[in-house]
């Protein structure tokens, strides 16, 4: 499979040793996917790599995303489609307020994509009819590459499938053992399939838990095996192989987030202001749940390695791209309570 190169390095792989003695693990490692380019880091740029190199291919000029005001995907595919010669049009729902969603937005409207108000509700029926409608009206004159809701496709789950490739090599150097436990979060389930495939793939013995977002859960474990052999076939182009590759269902488990809330449960103090934590830049809605789900499973008893994958982005906003003047244009996109002044 093809990828472009979007400046991603190797992610850096790093250890919390004090909260691993806070929650009683042998070791606690960060899988830093937080900071894979030096303008944005994240799941979703893993995944662009993919997506864009597949839209190229396809002599696509335009990227199509449905997705919500402030995600990370309309963030980075801003960000790096134009870079590519592709633009972008971003068909976005409203989201509530927080300051990750605010920044997300600011950066779409800066780097110049179209953007198109989706009105709430069913998110995915809705969003679908104005898909319809948007290939209906620019099928003729475009050439689209369109990508679903989130943009969680087999592209991102080959991209993830990838990364455990990259995690293997990286153990490898570093003489580190293999992690007993892999967590992460979840909502289009792209990325947590993709790891379940590369778990397999690479062989190593590692059980993946993954911690989903969106409640009700949307991704069931038949459709969740699928996408992680599809990952896999799409990242060697063997058939063969990937349809016999077996994703054991006792390797993962599906679990539904905890709150947001950081260092409660079993763990007596609260730990939302722990350096090794601030460090990390967790997102609000996707890596700091999963991180709180760690946590809430209280004091482990010292004999577990857990890998913690930091899906979301923690770089400052990108040299390069100038910053909007506030109020963005699509500020009623997030709704809800926001800080004053
Ligand atoms: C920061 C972050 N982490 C995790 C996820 C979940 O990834 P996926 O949609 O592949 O399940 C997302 C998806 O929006 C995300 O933005």
């Amino acid at each position: 499979m093809e990828k472009l190169q979007l400046a991603i390095t190797t992610s850096p792989l790093e250890e919390l040793p004090d909260l691993a003695r806070i929650l009683g693990l042998k070791q606690l490692l960060v899988k830093r996917d937080d900071l894979l380019t030096d303008d944005f880091g994240g799941c979703k740029v893993r995944n662009l790599e993919c997506q864009l190199a597949h839209a190229l291919q396809k002599n696509a000029d335009t990227l199509l995303l449905p997705a919500r005001a402030g995600s990370n995907a309309a963030a980075a595919a801003a960000l790096f489609a134009p870079r590519f010669g592709l633009r972008l049009r971003a068909l976005l729902q409203p989201q509530a307020y927080s300051a990750v969603a605010h920044r997300n937005l600011a950066l779409v409207q800066a780097s110049g994509a179209e953007i198109v108000r989706v009105a709430a509700g069913a998110s995915l029926r809705i969003a679908g009819q104005v898909m319809t409608q948007e290939i209906e009206r620019w099928g003729q004159q475009r050439r689209l590459h369109v990508l679903p809701f989130g943009g969680g496709d087999v592209d991102a789950a080959a991209a993830h499938v990838a990364a455990i490739l990259e995690l293997r090599e990286q153990l490898s150097e570093l003489a580190v053992p293999p992690p007993d436990e892999i967590w992460v979060a979840a909502a289009t389930f792209s990325t947590a399939a993709g790891l379940a495939a590369g778990i397999e793939l690479a062989g190593l013995p590692c059980r993946l838990i993954v911690i989903d977002v969106v409640d009700p859960p949307s991704c069931d474990e038949a459709a969740f095996v699928q996408k992680a052999r599809a990952g896999a076939e799409r990242l060697t182009g063997d058939e063969i192989s990937s349809a016999a590759l077996l994703i054991d269902s006792s390797r993962h488990s599906i679990r539904l987030a905890a709150g947001p809330d950081i260092g409660r449960g079993d763990i007596s103090a609260d730990l939302t202001d722990h350096p090794e934590l601030l460090r990390l830049g967790l997102d609000p809605l996707y890596s700091q749940r999963a991180m709180a789900s760690l946590i809430h499973e209280g004091h482990r008893g010292g004999s577990a390695r857990v890998l913690f994958w930091n899906s979301g982005n923690s770089r400052p906003w990108p040299a390069g791209v100038a910053r909007p003047k506030l109020p963005l244009s699509f500020d009623d996109l997030l709704t809800g309570p926001r800080p004053v002044g």
